[in-house]
């Protein structure tokens, strides 16, 4: 299968330190990808490279096989790269509605389809089960919801490649739960998501691959059983926390 994004030996250096080191990425449409590691170890680095925040120091990102290494970031979102923060980017005195509102009005500006951006809010709205609180101020709400308001938000964009960094977190176990189910709905629909996730339950359920980092290096890529079979996967996380136990 053709990757719709990936990275080629992506090295990114903050003076001596170097945070991520030839980090090959690959991204599949209808699966939700795994990018995993210990703090530190380059995830949100390698988001921000593919989101065009920050430049590499040598390597590539292509979508679709072609190089926008050197394109804005405004540029990659129209091709079709939306994501949400680690920690959550929402706009806390509009509420959830005018939060997607803001993201599909956007979208207007390059989507010639003749889209109602009304419509498109509704329709987020719904499918991600925010249409009771859509007139609240996403200030006023749960962690939980506002997670969820972000979600929607990069959605009204219409991505074809959602990078989601720590998206539990500060959810609980059962909005967590209710995170995952709904991330396999889209990607049953045809959407590549890149997951960064420190809940292992919910990476190991979620996942059909899973890129492991540790110190910038990929050190184990495979499926959910051969990741965490991994003897140097299961020595990166020793001394913190074991594979199956980390949350
Ligand atoms: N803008 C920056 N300037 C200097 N160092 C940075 C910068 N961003 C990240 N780092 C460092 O790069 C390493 C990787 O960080 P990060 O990508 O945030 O890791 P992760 O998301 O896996 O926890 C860390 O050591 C971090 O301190
Ligand atoms: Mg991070």
């Amino acid at each position: 299968m053709t990757p719709i994004l990936e990275t080629k030996d992506v090295v990114v250096r903050f003076g001596v330190l170097q945070a991520v080191s030839r980090a090959s990425i690959e991204v599949i449409e209808g699966r939700v990808t795994g990018l995993i590691g210990p703090n530190g170890a380059g995830k949100t680095t390698c988001f921000n490279v593919i989101t065009g925040l920050q430049e590499p120091t040598s390597g590539k990102v292509l979508f679709e096989g072609k190089d926008i290494t050197g394109k804005n970031p405004y540029k990659r979102a129209r091709l079709g790269i939306a994501r949400t923060f680690q920690k959550l980017e929402v706009f806390g005195s509009l509420s959830a509605r005018e939060n997607i509102l803001v993201a599909a009005e956007q979208r207007k500006t390059w989507d010639r389809s003749g889209f109602s951006p009304a419509a498109v809010c509704d329709e987020i709205l719904e499918k991600t089960g925010l249409s009771d609180v859509s007139e609240f101020m996403v200030g006023t709400l749960p962690t939980g919801t506002a997670r969820l308001v972000e979600l929607a938000r990069a959605l009204a964009s219409n991505p074809r490649v959602l990078l989601l960094d720590e998206p539990s977190s500060g959810l609980n176990e059962e909005e967590t739960a209710e995170m995952a189910t709904l991330l396999r709905t889209f990607v049953a629909e045809g959407l590549a998501v890149l997951l960064v996730e420190h809940d292992m339950s919910f990476v190991m359920g979620t996942c059909e691959y899973i890129h492991v980092l540790d110190f910038g290096t990929i050190i184990a890529s495979g499926t959910p059983s051969e990741v965490q079979a991994n003897s140097a996967v299961q020595a990166a996380y020793l001394g913190t926390e074991t594979v199956e136990e980390a949350s």
